[in-house]
């Protein structure tokens, strides 16, 4: 029972409830006293054990935990539905409130909500961890909404959450059908008033009729001309079961809680925190009073940050949102009145009506607000985030503060005794995170002045990724002028800037110099100067990339002066002050919706192979029905695990105190490297690793030993108290340092020849010769699933079983026996499937288990360990940053005739697969090009931080890149096109590539030629080169880019498969094979192959899960290679089984499966079998450096059309097309799937994804730490970056003869192909570097960043910082 106020408070409030109580998908709880540390989220996972709801990163950053609150509004005398974060929201925070997860929205037997048939239907689920947090979002945009929402209201709503496997485009495609285009899909006489043979096109949102045309086509699916071709779908669902409406059982607003009064609330929690709950004012001063030093809560999206992720501590917690005073809205003749509680989503309902409703002059500031908070975190943030939150906070990149100060906002200050003062914005920020507020001060509200006629006020915010990112550099800036005769004079001015000092800052020597001035040319090269040394930013400032911030400043001011000019020649019609190639640098960024078409063939074999079926888990996905590891309960006795961890780079570990760990409470035990029952030594690949350190570390993030606690917080802590004391000794962090040092790892050295390099060079045969490096960054695997395991014995000890999220059961299996001593057939280890691993879960979860396995299997008890997110990216490695050095020779009609290249990766602090990585990076290092003289050596350089791993490519793309880079090169050297160099240099049919391998059945000519046709590439040229002669400040850059992937893995013994069929009496068939499901939807495909070999409906085969105890000895799941080889498995298995059937099937005409699978079992028939491939005709021996790695390869090509903005380096992608020949698609739908995932995931890798590490580029880091650890600060693709128009076609008429049913490979080939957007951001930024007279050959590294974009864009604003030769910091 919860305690909630003292008597005393009692008698001052009156009548109340009694009780705290909540409502969870419409079940009364009871909330009892001691919680106030608990989230809602893990309230609802360990509490309440709905476990729909997922933990991506417990930071508000990638909205996997959504839910949607309701609660009734006494003063609008309705029920409000938001969604929010349940990571962030205090258990507390939703007393009295509805609370709905994705349980209470449908589910698989009660019934789908249109939502989730919607999602589940168009393929919008791949690994399905994200999918709760989707759903949620849009149900709470429906449920809140009076009206259909417009598309861009559903984009919008999306904007807080992330996925790593879909690409966005099916998830929009899948809500746009709710979209205001049909306004009647969402409801009953929606689904009735469709006919039959019609249904939704998810494109257009209207019902269309290309499914009939679809399905009449023999099996055969081509749309092409901007058509989509999916499993179409009705936006209603129903409940198979009793066959009634799911919107006759939407889930109610609970009565009692329309009744209920709020009452205060006092209670704790942890640890001797105190939780209040006041509701009135005077109560919260009273409150104030006595705690002077108190937090106080709105959104809690900082409090709970700090308390989480920055381990501060706050015993007095003060949750304001419901003081009426602090909710004011008031909007009075001077301006408007807001309370410092209002939430940000409320802030922009009002600034909206006060725009519609007033003149236009006095709302100029509201609507710079209005813009700035579109792109201020997601719709769950700001649903809770507080005005006064965001300025109590002081953060020097508060995206408001700068606008507030700016727009002569003041603030009303009131006491414990309720005195009141105001003070102007502008005075209130007085240091890091210091405010003008004493301890027994609150802010209660702020008062927002009307604009007057011709004051202008502008934001302005640069961040890494558009939307729901902090900003670099941000600003409020306001100039008040006054007409005399033809010309402006500024009577007053405000420039605020956020990002440049420890406190948002006012230029006021440039605000003095503009005062007085006529608002002209004049002004603005005065203005600049002035600036320059007004906004001084010092070279070792926090955050780094002091050039970039510096121009920023300039940058923004000029496009001030642009807007302001350009309002001017709105209210005078006659006047252009604005030439009109400037005036594009003025316009808001607004996108489009996304638009998309998917154009395949669909060749059916039998039942199932080659239709595009949906997942099979995505029904059990969209209902959060789905099981992860995490969401495994844990065993009676249980323990949670947490890992004690190296604080630096490189050191010998002198003593470790662990009397703080023990002393703690829920403590059970701790574990270092004299407790491991086994072995020590671990390693993917050889045993270089330690599972705890015993004498060195060698990276930040390297586990020391594990401890076990009763709850994960509590074993988290007691890792945190474990003192260890080293003795430093010097880190390598960088590849060049690395080489500079010797610091490789032994025996990789490795090198590949063809022709004569030497004697090419010297022969005089080449025109040309250049030479030159690449940097070519890291990437996060950002899987939104942490690494998880659970652990438990059996038999007393004798066995150990765990559940793990992991690619690679087997490696797992391994592990624990060897640090545990135990045979490997006393271990098993189970997968039902992972929420995403892109290679990450191949080799660096094992290591996890193993730590975990220790305690689990010394004390016998089951055991789990889950990671936060930011010690998952911290100690699980990455994509390997690689650099390369090249020297080629080319004629100069562009034919190249030599390369001579060295290529380096970034191994980290063990070998792991970085040998394999650097080999799949040698082998396609030709990319698609005829080269007769090739050389390539190749060093695996071993570094002080965390082993860098396998992610999707392998290596591939690193090559690949390194390759176009010198492509492109030759194009600028020879004043041609790089398409035009690439054509020049294609290899085709019998090629002999560099390692001796011949191609067959090359389709890269098709491939690339239909491309060039689908994107009209001259035509794009010139329209291209049309809107940049046009434009100064904007530009626009097309590329289009091959690629050619090799299939197999490149180690011979690993391309083995097993697989286990078992027929039942039923007809239903059970399959288990070696393949891990992630995502990529392999358990979809290699149920078809079984389906269509027994010819039986695929609802007639199951895969359950993977398990080492059924298949042994299996390859990760990885090189894309997994349905070509479980497919083939399995078909062997089946093929086995049918023959054992045949003589029974001959005698009698059976009705049905079940009813042959019956009478083989009478007849004593064995219905079960093992099957097993191997990949023929594959091998390379590196002594000749010759043979065929690669049973084949995968082609594809890429156009993408790109527009910067050259004075921010703000990009997007208007434009992607992209083709790929997989022969006969098993499942085109999923393939379709896999491309979209894969070329958003490698637009990531080229354009925004960047690794920052405490290294010597990044000296305000701690030396060998991973500052990028978490969605906040490392930012992956959202909804946001999908290109406006995606079209993703399947090469027609071309069966591959070597994989299973003429299918091909599908999951890392496209990942490359991203490129195409990176080589267009170039072709964008050479464009504006030539109209300066620059037409030069430039570098570029990837990431493509705002910084590197702006950076490259040579011009007066970049002049005073850096020379031509400037090449931002990047850690490789
Ligand atoms: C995922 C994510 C994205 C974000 N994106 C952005 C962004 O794009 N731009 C940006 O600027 N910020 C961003 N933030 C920061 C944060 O969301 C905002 O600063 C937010 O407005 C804080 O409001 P809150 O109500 O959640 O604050 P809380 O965490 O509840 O409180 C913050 C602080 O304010 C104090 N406080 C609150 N009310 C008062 C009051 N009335 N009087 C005195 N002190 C008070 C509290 O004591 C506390 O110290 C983001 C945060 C997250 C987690
Ligand atoms: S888990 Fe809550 S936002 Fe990521
Ligand atoms: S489906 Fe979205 S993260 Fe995997």
């Amino acid at each position: 029972m919860g305690s909630l106020k003292t008597d005393e408070e009692v008698d001052q409030i009156g009548e109340g409830s009694k009780e705290a109580i909540l409502y969870v998908n419409g079940v009364r709880r009871v909330l009892p006293d001691g919680l106030a540390h608990l989230t809602l989220l893990e309230y609802l996972r360990e509490i309440v054990g709905l476990t729909g709801t997922k933990l991506g990163c417990g930071e508000g950053g990638c909205g996997a935990c959504t839910v949607m609150v309701s609660y009734y509004d006494e003063k609008l005398k309705k029920c409000l539905h938001y969604a929010i974060n349940a990571c962030l929201a205090p258990l507390y925070s939703v007393e009295g409130m509805h609370v709905i997860t994705v349980e209470g929205v449908g589910n698989s037997k009660g019934g789908l909500h249109p939502i989730q048939e919607s999602l589940a239907r168009s393929h919008g689920s791949q690994c399905g961890f994200c999918t709760p947090g989707f759903i949620m979002s849009m149900y709470a945009l429906l449920r809140s909404s009076q009206t259909p929402p417009s598309e861009e209201q559903i984009e919008e709503c999306l904007a807080g959450n992330l996925c790593r496997c879909t690409g966005y485009r099916p998830i929009v495609d899948a809500f746009r059908v709710f979209a205001k285009t049909d306004d009647m899909l969402y409801t009953e006489a929606s689904s009735l008033s469709l006919q039959e043979h019609e249904f939704v096109c998810p494109s257009t949102g209207k019902p269309c009729s290309c499914r009939s045309k679809t399905e009449s086509n023999n099996n055969k699916c081509s749309l092409g001309q901007g058509t989509v071709c999916m499993e179409r779908f009705r936006p209603v669902s129903y409940s198979e079961i009793e066959g009634s409406k799911y919107t006759d059982k939407e889930l109610i607003f609970p009565p009692e809680l329309l009744l209920r009064k709020s009452s205060p609330l006092n209670l704790s929690g942890f640890g001797g925190l105190r939780w209040f709950r006041p509701l009135r004012l005077q109560h919260l001063l009273e409150l104030k009073a006595k705690y002077p030093d108190v937090k106080l809560l709105v959104g809690n999206s900082e409090v709970g940050i700090e308390m989480r992720l920055k381990r501060m501590d706050y015993r007095v917690l003060i949750f304001v949102m419901h003081v009426p005073e602090l909710n004011a809205l008031n909007v009075k003749d001077d301006g408007i009145e807001i309370g410092a509680a209002v939430r940000l989503s409320e802030l922009m309902k009002v600034f909206r009506r006060v725009i519609a409703e007033r003149a236009a002059h006095e709302t100029i500031a509201c609507k710079a607000f209005l813009e700035q908070l579109k792109w201020f975190a997601g719709t769950q943030i700001k649903n809770v985030a507080s005005v006064g939150g965001n300025i109590c906070t002081a953060s020097p990149i508060s995206d408001l503060n700068p606008l507030w100060m700016a727009a002569r906002a003041e603030f009303q200050i009131t006491d414990c005794k309720g005195n009141t003062r105001t003070t102007p914005a502008e005075n209130f920020f007085l240091g890091y995170r210091k405010v003008d507020l004493s301890r027994n001060e609150i802010l209660q509200s702020i008062f927002l002045p009307w604009t007057r006629p011709f004051e202008f006020v502008k934001e302005f915010k640069q961040a890494h990724r558009r939307e729901d990112d902090i900003a670099i550099v941000n600003a409020g800036i306001r100039v008040f002028l006054e007409q005399r005769g033809e010309n402006q004079v500024v009577t007053d001015a405000s420039i605020v800037y956020g990002g440049v000092a420890p406190l948002s800052l006012s230029a006021r020597t440039t605000k003095e110099f503009l005062i007085g001035k006529l608002w002209n040319q004049e002004l603005l090269e005065g203005a600049l100067k002035v600036l320059q040394k007004d906004i001084l930013i010092k070279d070792d400032a926090p955050g780094g990339m002091v050039e970039f911030r510096k121009s920023l400043t300039l940058s923004f001011f000029f496009k001030f002066f642009l807007w302001v000019s350009h309002q001017i020649d709105g209210a005078q019609c006659n006047k252009k002050s604005v030439p009109l190639s400037y005036q594009s640098a003025v316009e808001s960024f607004h996108r489009p919706p996304v638009i998309g078409s998917q154009d395949y063939d669909i060749t059916r074999h039998g039942t199932a192979v080659g239709s595009p079926e949906v997942h099979l888990s995505s029904r059990l996905q969209v209902t959060g029905e789905a099981a992860y590891a995490d969401d495994t309960p844990l065993p009676p006795n249980g323990l949670h695990a947490a890992l004690v961890l190296s604080k630096k780079p490189h050191a010998r570990i002198l003593s470790i105190d662990d009397s703080g760990a023990k002393s703690l409470p829920g403590f059970v035990g701790i574990y270092f490297t004299d407790s491991i029952p086994g072995d020590n030594k671990i390693g993917a690949v050889i045993a270089d690793e330690e599972l705890f350190a015993s004498e060195y570390v060698t990276c930040v993030g390297q586990v020391i030993g594990v401890v076990v606690a009763d709850t994960h917080e509590n074993a988290k802590l007691a890792a945190r108290k474990v003192h260890v004391e080293y003795e430093e000794l010097p880190a390598i962090l960088l590849i060049q340092d690395a080489i500079n040092a010797k610091s490789f790892l032994p025996n990789t050295e490795k090198w590949m020849r063809k022709g004569d390099v030497d004697l090419c060079f010297q022969s005089g045969q080449c025109d040309k010769v250049i030479e030159g490096e690449v940097h070519v960054g890291g990437q996060e695997h950002f899987y939104l699933e942490p690494n998880s395991s659970v652990i438990w014995t059996m038999d007393g000890g004798n066995e150990v079983h765990m559940i793990s999220s992991t690619q690679a059961p087997q490696k797992h299996q391994k592990y624990v026996s060897h640090v545990l001593g135990l045979p490997m057939s006393k271990v098993v280890c189970k997968t039902k499937r992972i929420g995403g691993g892109f290679g990450g879960k191949e080799t660096r979860s094992a290591f996890i288990a193993a730590a975990a396995s220790v305690p689990s299997y010394l004390l016998n008890r089951p055991v789990k360990i889950t990671l936060d997110r930011d010690t998952d990216m911290m100690i699980s490695g990455q994509r390997h940053s690689f650099f390369g050095k090249y020297k080629v020779g080319f004629t100069n009609g562009g034919k190249v005739l030599a390369l001579d290249l060295e290529i380096y990766n970034n191994a980290g602090n063990s070998l792991d697969l970085s040998l394999a990585v650097l080999e799949r990076a040698m082998f396609h290092s030709d990319n698609v090009y005829e080269i007769p003289n090739v050389r390539i050596m190749g060093r695996v350089c071993f570094t002080n931080i965390p082993s860098n791993t396998a992610f999707r490519g392998f290596g591939g793309p690193q090559g690949m890149l390194i390759t176009e880079n010198w492509i492109q090169r030759i194009a600028v050297e020879l004043k041609k096109s790089p398409e035009e160099i690439r054509e020049i240099n294609f290899q085709g049919e019998g090629s002999v590539l560099h390692y001796g391998q011949q191609l067959q059945h090359c389709t890269l000519a098709q491939v690339w030629n239909e491309l060039k046709l689908s994107c009209e590439f001259s035509k794009a040229r010139e329209e291209v080169d049309q809107f940049n002669s046009h434009n100064r400040w904007k530009k626009r850059g097309i590329s289009m880019v091959p690629t050619k992937f090799g299939i197999s893995f490149t180690l011979k013994l690993m391309n083995q498969a097993g697989a286990l069929v078992h027929v039942y009496t039923d007809g239903t068939v059970l399959v288990t094979h070696g393949g891990v499901e992630m995502g990529q939807g392999l358990h979809t495909k290699v149920a078809q192959v079984a389906a269509s070999a027994f010819n039986i409906p695929l609802s007639s085969v199951f895969i359950s899960e993977t398990s080492t105890d059924k298949i042994p000895n299996a390859s990760p799941t990885a090189a894309s290679a997994s349905s070509d080889m479980y497919g083939a498995a399995v078909l062997d298995a089946c093929e086995q089984i049918k023959a054992r059937m045949e003589p029974i099937a001959a005698k009698h005409n059976f009705s049905s499966f079940a009813e042959l699978a019956s009478a083989c079992y009478v007849a004593r028939i064995d219905l079960s079998a093992h099957g097993f491939y191997i990949t023929p005709d594959i091998g390379f021996d590196w002594v000749t450096g010759k043979g065929n790695p690669f049973r084949y390869f995968t082609y594809g090509a890429a156009f993408a059309e790109v527009e910067i903005d050259t004075l921010t380096g703000d990009f997007h992608t208007r434009v992607a097309n992209v083709i790929l020949d997989l022969g006969h698609s098993l499942n085109p739908a999923i393939d379709v799937g896999q491309i979209e995932g894969a070329f958003i995931q490698g637009l990531g890798w080229v354009a925004l994804e960047e690794l920052k590490w405490g290294d010597p580029a990044h000296k305000w880091i701690p030396p060998g730490y991973l500052y990028t650890c978490g969605p906040g600060s490392y930012k992956i693709p959202s909804l946001n970056d999908v290109p406006f128009k995606f079209n993703v076609s399947l090469l027609k008429g071309h069966p591959n003869v070597k994989a299973i049913h003429s299918s091909k490979a599908v999951g890392e080939p496209p990942f490359f192909l991203a490129s195409a957007a990176f080589f267009a951001i170039k072709d964008a930024i050479a464009s504006v570097r030539a109209e300066v007279g620059n037409n030069d050959w430039f570098p570029l590294d990837n990431p493509a960043t705002p910084e590197r974009i702006r950076m490259a864009c040579l011009d007066q604003f970049t002049e005073p910082f850096i020379g031509a030769s400037f090449r931002p910091k990047l850690s490789v």
